[in-house]
């Protein structure tokens, strides 16, 4: 199994002051040890105990309601309800599975309030004849979110008109005691989210695993790239806690956009996942002190190669405010070649290398480009793109983001600010 690597010579930031800053953490440290020891689900880091709690209820759900005729599972979420689902799903499957007509089931993206997006969905499932070809998932921690809620109930009356009772094929996913946990009618399952569980802390519990196992990836791989990445940060390789260093030594040289620089473009759902990670963990108005402090890092998402023909001119040539990871993992399994045309030979060196031969040197070539331009930048080598070298990025970045909140004296796990839109809207609706 292959173990992703994080390398950072190029941080910009001496070796003594990363160690400085981890020692700073010991007793962090020592807490998330004696956590992932004690494997419950009472402290706030509890979502670090999500993949190594066992799947058995989830995979006996997911074995009810596979069968051979299964084509669509709706997952119906928002936020944390749903971006580490779709990081992992397009991670494995490509940004091309509507190309891939053949592969089933498929894994159907309902989140926002979107009237053309329900369209979409309700027409999709013209081709379908039976309810068992279709599972809905209805993800919501808080079991009230505007938007998962207006789609649950426009999908059940979709449902319910296309099939009869149909309600045997929703599955909600959700705290125990939600209102959409007591709202579930005798036929539908319940799948329910660890209370200490966050959204965007949550893709290792059922909020992902139910779906994505349904879709067939191995999610018993995923979770054991997630163990491993866990154990080996809090056993003495910390890359987990390096990373968090880094970012806090930038921050306090006023660079505080981090730019997470991905060279697979089927990893910019991981971007979006990390972005809502960081954003809502870090983005603060009080520190843990309950002083008011507005403290944040502003995280983007940056897809190699083409994002260089839209914004290298302003990562080179523009402020010198932005700190970047680079992700890659190199793909030369997959044998691509540009081919030899002897009449046209238009760019020297280009013709008979692999893709991944060429995406490997744009790769290098934009590093040296960082290199010479004094932009700092770190490394994330996945080696492969694979359940198990995905479940360790993603665990490697919630476990950075823990860190990082506890050196920002900043609580990773509230959004207190998130309810702000959300009261006001909820207002207007009522009025
Ligand atoms: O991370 C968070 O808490 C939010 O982004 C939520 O995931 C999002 O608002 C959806 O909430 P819920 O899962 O309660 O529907």
């Amino acid at each position: 199994m292959k173990s992703i690597s994080f390398s950072w010579e190029e941080a910009g930031v001496s070796k003594d002051e990363i160690e400085e800053l981890k020692a700073s953490m010991d007793e962090y440290t020592a807490h998330l040890q004696s956590v992932t020891n004690d494997g419950g689900f009472e402290d706030l880091e509890a979502s670090l105990n999500a993949p190594s709690t066992g799947t058995d209820d989830i995979l006996q759900a997911v074995e009810r309601f596979s069968n051979d005729d299964l084509k669509y599972v709706i997952i119906i979420g928002i936020g944390g309800s749903n971006l580490g689902t779709k990081a992992v799903y397009d991670a494995l499957y490509g940004e091309l599975d509507a190309f891939d007509a053949e592969r089933r089931p498929k894994l159907v993206f309902l989140d926002t309030a979107s009237p053309t997006l329900l369209q979409n969905v309700k027409d999709l499932l013209i081709e379908v004849n039976e309810p068992e070809e279709v599972v809905v998932n209805v993800i919501s921690k808080s079991g009230g979110t505007m938007e998962t809620i207006a789609n649950f109930e426009s999908m059940y009356q979709f449902m319910r008109e296309r099939f009869g009772k149909a309600d045997s094929r929703f599955v909600l996913t959700t705290d125990e005691d939600s209102k959409l946990a007591e709202a579930a009618t005798d036929g539908m399952t319940v799948l329910t989210i660890p209370k200490m569980v966050g959204g965007r802390f949550s893709v290792f519990a059922a909020v992902g695993l139910f779906p994505l196992a349904l879709a067939g990836i191995d999610v018993e791989m995923l979770l054991s790239g997630a163990v491993g990445i866990r154990d080996r940060c809090l056993g003495g390789d910390n890359i987990a806690l390096e990373s968090a260093a880094l970012t806090l030594h930038h921050f306090e040289d006023d660079v505080r956009i981090n730019n997470s620089f991905f060279f697979n473009p089927e990893l910019e759902s991981a971007g979006k996942w990390y972005r809502q990670l960081m954003g809502e963990s870090i983005g603060k108005r009080e520190d843990l002190d309950g002083k008011e402090v507005h403290r944040g890092i502003t995280p983007i998402v940056s897809i190699g190669s083409a994002d260089l023909h839209s914004m290298a001119q302003l990562y080179f040539g523009g402020p010198r405010d932005k700190f970047t990871s680079f992700v890659y993992a190199s793909q030369d399994q997959v044998k691509s070649s540009v081919p030899k045309i002897p009449e046209f030979g238009l760019v020297d060196g280009l013709e008979g290398k692999t893709y991944a031969e060429l995406m490997s040197a744009i790769y290098d070539g934009v590093k040296a480009a960082y290199r010479k331009n004094s932009l700092p930048y770190a490394e994330v080598d996945l080696k492969e793109i694979s359940e198990y070298t995905i479940g360790q990025f993603l665990q490697f970045k919630m476990l950075e983001m823990m860190y990082l909140a506890r050196l920002l004296n900043l609580n990773a796990f509230d959004q207190p600010a998130v309810e702000d839109y959300k009261i006001e809207t909820k207002g207007i609706l009522r009025a």
